[in-house]
């Protein structure tokens, strides 16, 4: 019983603050139409593997609205996250390299978005040691992406998994960006990251603060799940990847599994699997899941698969060519990454003397 309303409590905390960062979010929509240039712009992805589908209707696709719109964009290629749950930076350039490729290939022009990678840039991670001074322990063991992923890892709590919601903090105000475009299970990140700009603008700059506090935007993309109906992650051998071939994408589909119901219905709650196909096309061809699969009907799941593969490889066309046009060039994917290194390095540098100043501590 007391277990059931400390459940229900949690619930209703998580629900208040997404509601009103969701208005934030809303609200920041607006002015961003009025006025995209007085707005900074940045989010990331954990170079763990390649990016998939899910990333690019989550977050990638936005990120290449925004650029084009005139928002001032940064995209941190976050390879210090790849070890809060794992023990190996093994293929990790790969990975790097690849995430970049992706990018370019979705349309991020590197000369208006700046990338960079986290272990490039030294005076961002040293603001992790100013920040981590405004939270307290107890703030940090509260976060709840922080404890499902750490279960979900099966490897025990380190201090930088503990602690990395405080680097994506670094991570956001390096740079002083506003905005912050993320799915759902960031948002507690973004959430502390307001707490630190506001404490450390109350503790040390109170006449002219160093930081602002930036909103969330979340994804009006519903979110998409892997083809076996759970959430799309690498790890379950369930998701799309962006830079795979057509084969390797229709073998993936045909051998999700499905129901025995031979009519197809879109029923997320009662047949996750064969709804999650439908999702996925519905997203792929803008179209509503539902009226999939009534056109689909008695035809049964072979069809409906056909249909996703035909229609996810149609919808994934251009940008593998890109990719493979632009993978024929590592040299210039290497550049571009270095000159958003030396980019980043000069803001992070700039703002370290800023706090440094603010702080008393510029000798
Ligand atoms: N944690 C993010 C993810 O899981 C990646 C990320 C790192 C990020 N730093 C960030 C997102 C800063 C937003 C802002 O994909």
């Amino acid at each position: 019983m007391g277990s059931e309303q400390q459940v229900t409590a949690a619930g209703n905390e998580v629900s208040a603050s997404f509601l009103a960062a969701k208005k934030r979010s809303d609200a920041v929509q607006e002015k961003l139409d009025a006025q995209p240039d007085t707005f900074t712009m940045l989010t990331g992805d954990r170079p763990t593997g390649r990016l998939h589908l899910g990333h690019y209707f989550g977050s990638i696709k936005s990120r290449v609205e925004l650029q084009n719109r005139g928002v001032h964009t940064n995209i941190v290629v976050a390879d210090y996250q790849v070890i809060t749950d794992r023990d190996t930076t093994d293929h990790i350039t790969d990975n790097v390299l690849n995430m970049v490729l992706d990018y370019l290939a979705a349309g991020i022009d590197p000369k208006r978005t700046m990338i960079f990678t986290h272990s490039s840039v030294p005076a961002e991670n040293q603001l992790m040691l100013p920040f981590l001074s405004l939270v307290t322990e107890a703030e940090l063991h509260r976060n709840p992406t922080v404890k499902s992923e750490m279960e979900a890892s099966g490897h025990a709590l380190t201090g930088l998994l503990l602690t990395y919601p405080v680097h994506q903090a670094c991570d956001i105000l390096f740079c002083k960006a506003n905005v912050v475009p993320i799915g759902k299970d960031n948002l507690p990140h973004v959430e502390l990251t307001r707490t630190i700009a506001r404490r450390f603008n109350e503790r040390y700059a109170r006449n002219n603060p160093v930081f602002p506090e930036p909103a969330a935007i979340l994804s009006e993309a519903p979110e998409i799940p892997g083809l076996d109906g759970r959430k799309m992650s690498k790890s379950y051998g369930n998701s799309i990847m962006l830079g795979s071939t057509a084969e390797e994408t229709a073998k993936l589909i045909k051998k999700s599994p499905t129901d025995s119901e031979r009519r197809i219905t879109f029923d997320p709650v009662a047949r996750p699997q064969v709804s999650a196909l439908l999702t996925t096309a519905g997203l792929v061809t803008g179209r509503d899941p539902a009226e999939i699969a009534n056109e689909i009907g008695d035809s049964g799941a072979g069809a409906l698969k056909q249909y996703v593969i035909s229609s996810v490889n149609e919808f994934l066309a251009p940008h593998r060519e890109r990719r493979a046009e632009l993978a024929q060039d590592m040299d210039t994917v290497r550049d571009i990454l270095e000159d958003g290194n030396k980019r980043a390095n000069a803001i992070a540098e700039e703002t370290l003397n800023q706090v440094r100043s603010a702080m008393g501590m510029a000798y």
